[in-house]
């Protein structure tokens, strides 16, 4: 694998990898790479003849209040990670590479990130929009892989290559991959640490009650009356507070109130201990 953290050494080795019209699959992430990002490299292993792997902890996306610095930096370890899975490329820009001195640009998705978590994170979305349009116009992908537990970021990403006509991947090759879950059913994510063996177990009534409530309607409950009792379900498992619990169209995140034959996603935020969660399912 070769690892590069340099654009005008990019350039070059994207077009060796993609030389005699290899494909190129590619998995943006911030690093402190867990069994959720391998699933992703390994799909992408699967779509494509090379695999290339971004690592950058993009100060964009990162809220006044929250703490940039902080964030788990492990290059060698996850450089090791990927080199295990045979990724063919870690791009693993500095700071000044990716925002050199007077960098001006930024991308909005409009409406799609004032709801959900980008309610809680003014320009978290547009910081996200923006490195990911720029990763793609640097490392040119033909198809580019999601974790779809982010499914606001994944419709945001998806949104922004349809409306700006974006080839390297075209929209339709922006792929979701399904969350990877504990046996129990609750997500992975790097929050789970935190939890308490008591909050870890508790953690588990997140996704039953999310799965009772898609049932619920399916079956022609009204929506906000699910609503309500998942609410009471996540709380009566040991949550102590639901950010939110909504019903939405999978594509333009815009509140369902009533179930009807749009692909449609159930997506909670809630707080167990010192870990916020979210999950999301598709209602179908
Ligand atoms: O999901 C992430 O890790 C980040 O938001 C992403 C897509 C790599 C952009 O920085």
């Amino acid at each position: 694998m070769q690892t590069i953290s340099r654009l005008d050494a990019l350039r070059p080795a994207v077009d060796l990898l993609k030389d005699g019209g290899k494909t190129l699959a590619f998995v943006p992430t911030m690093g402190a790479l867990h069994e959720g990002h391998l699933t992703l490299v390994r799909e992408a292993k699967a779509r494509a003849d090379r695999v290339a792997v971004s690592i950058f902890v993009n100060p964009r996306q990162f809220g006044p209040n929250e703490d940039l610095d902080a964030y788990p930096r492990r290059l060698a370890a996850d450089a090791a990670l990927l080199e295990g899975e045979g990724v063919d490329l870690l791009w693993a820009p500095t700071p000044d590479q990716m925002y050199p001195d007077g960098y001006a640009t930024n991308i909005s998705v409009s409406g799609l990130d004032a709801v959900l978590c980008g309610a809680a994170r003014p320009g978290h979305f547009d910081g996200v929009a923006t490195v990911v349009n720029k990763l793609f116009n640097q490392v040119r992908p033909d198809v580019a892989l999601f974790g779809e537990k982010d499914w606001q970021q994944l419709a945001i990403i998806r949104r922004m290559a349809r409306d700006l006509d974006l080839t390297q991947p075209r929209a339709d090759r922006i792929i979701g991959v399904p969350t990877v879950r504990e046996a129990d059913g609750l997500a992975m994510s790097s929050r789970n640490q935190y939890l308490s063996a008591e909050e870890r177990q508790q953690a588990a009534g997140l996704s039953r009650a999310m799965r009772k409530a898609i049932t619920a309607v399916v079956a022609g409950e009204p929506v906000a009356g699910a609503l309500e009792t998942l609410r009471a379900d996540v709380l009566g498992a040991g949550f102590s507070s639901i950010d939110y619990a909504d019903l939405r169209d999978a594509a333009t995140l815009e509140n369902l109130p009533v179930f009807d034959s749009r692909p449609a996603r159930l997506l909670v935020a809630a707080r167990i201990g010192p870990a916020r969660l979210i999950d999301n399912m598709a209602v179908a």
